[in-house]
């Protein structure tokens, strides 16, 4: 097992204190009687739409915004990508930031991909532990960061990284995250209903689930929602309800948004021909602009980008495809690198085989 004990165990020491100050939070449902807890000072919470019931959130999940939607929900989706447990956010960013923010002490040490997302960034930050980076998907640079790391050591990758659609060499992360007894945070947001079995994510795929320590999925993107998952043990959970400030300080996702999210999770469960036909999309993408010569990187995922480092020109561009129909965005610095700024193509199940050829047809005229 590549989890430290020694993390699970700090873990668990610290909620043993809490016990002992008799302050674990835990989450329980709503109590019932007059309303002089929640934050729906018009009431507009309590409207009945959709539901033919409360459809609204009324404050935090540890005062009144729990809801027996939202624990259902955390069992479905823990099964779903087979975790022990797991507590929804109300964002990926939040997600990231808040566990990165509060696993660790000034003691410990972050190692992070050089492309992780600005929302593990940020989480970075707010942690008082030390941080280095290693180049981007670089076994080897990963291994001489792990050399100088000191006190509990977590590793943070992505299972696909957003600006350039690689997917990161799981198998050789756990081998180094068992060698230096490190622990990995994996952001799966891209994954989630892309990669794996019904879109189940990376480490399910190469049923590495028991190695990571938390895996994050979000439902703003393949899910087509907004808010996420952490998975992990019964402790992380529980660690995170009490110390991850951005679980514990915000109003909970309504339960409108939590029934659009079990919705998805259904869907998913159902949603072999969607996946197999994205897949055939990222296939011919690559086969046609290979074909026709255009420079781009190829990825096995949705993600396809095509540098254009000169900015004018990738703006024009972009704008020239927009007169023509087609919805591409110019990704510009500080998102990606300097000199790196790109075209960024996301494909989807639902784009036809001719959108896909003309729209590589038409960049080709233009680059
Ligand atoms: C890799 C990654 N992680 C996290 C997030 C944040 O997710 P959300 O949009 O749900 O806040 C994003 C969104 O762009 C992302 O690309």
């Amino acid at each position: 097992m590549s989890i430290s004990s020694t993390l699970e165990e700090k873990i668990k020491l610290k909620l043993e204190e809490k016990v002992k100050q008799n302050s674990l939070r835990t989450l329980n449902l709503n109590i019932k009687g007059i309303d002089f807890s929640s934050n729906d000072y018009l009431g507009f919470a309590k409207k009945k739409i959709f539901l033919n019931e409360q459809i609204g959130s009324t404050g935090s999940r540890l005062i009144s915004g729990n809801s027996n939607y939202h624990l259902k929900l955390e069992k479905k989706i823990a099964k779903f990508h087979n975790s022990e447990s797991c507590l929804i956010f109300n964002s990926g960013y939040l997600a990231n930031l808040g566990i990165i923010s509060c696993i660790l002490n000034r003691n410990d040490t972050i190692i992070y991909d050089q492309f992780i997302h600005a929302s593990s960034r940020d989480g970075i930050r707010l942690s008082n532990s030390k941080s280095f980076s290693f180049k981007h998907n670089d076994i080897d640079s990963l291994n001489n960061k792990l050399k100088k790391a000191k006190g509990n050591i977590i590793i943070l990758v992505e299972s696909v990284y957003s600006m350039n659609g690689s997917i990161c060499d799981l198998e050789k992360i756990v081998e180094l995250s068992k060698k230096f007894d490190a622990n990995i945070i994996l952001d799966e947001a891209h994954a989630t209903g892309v990669i794996g079995e019904k879109g189940k994510g990376l480490a399910v795929k190469l049923n590495l689930e028991s190695e990571i320590f938390a895996r994050i999925h979000t439902f703003g993107k393949s899910l087509g929602c907004c808010g996420a998952a952490i998975l992990g043990s019964k402790s992380l959970i529980s660690y995170l309800i009490n110390f991850a400030y951005s679980f514990i300080y915000t109003t909970s996702l309504p339960k409108v948004s939590i029934k659009m999210i079990d919705n998805a999770y259904t869907l998913l469960k159902n949603s072999k021909n969607e996946i197999s036909k994205l897949n055939s999309n990222i296939e011919l993408f690559k086969e046609t602009a290979m074909n026709y010569n255009v420079n781009f990187i190829p990825s096995n995922t949705p993600i396809q980008s095509i540098i254009i480092p000169d900015i004018d020109l990738l703006k024009l561009i972009s704008k020239k495809m927009n007169k023509l129909g087609f919805k591409l965005y110019p990704i510009l610095h500080p998102t990606v690198e300097r000199g790196k700024e790109r075209i960024r193509i996301c494909l989807h199940s639902y784009n036809t085989h001719e959108e896909i050829k003309s729209l590589i047809m038409e960049l080709k005229k233009l680059l």
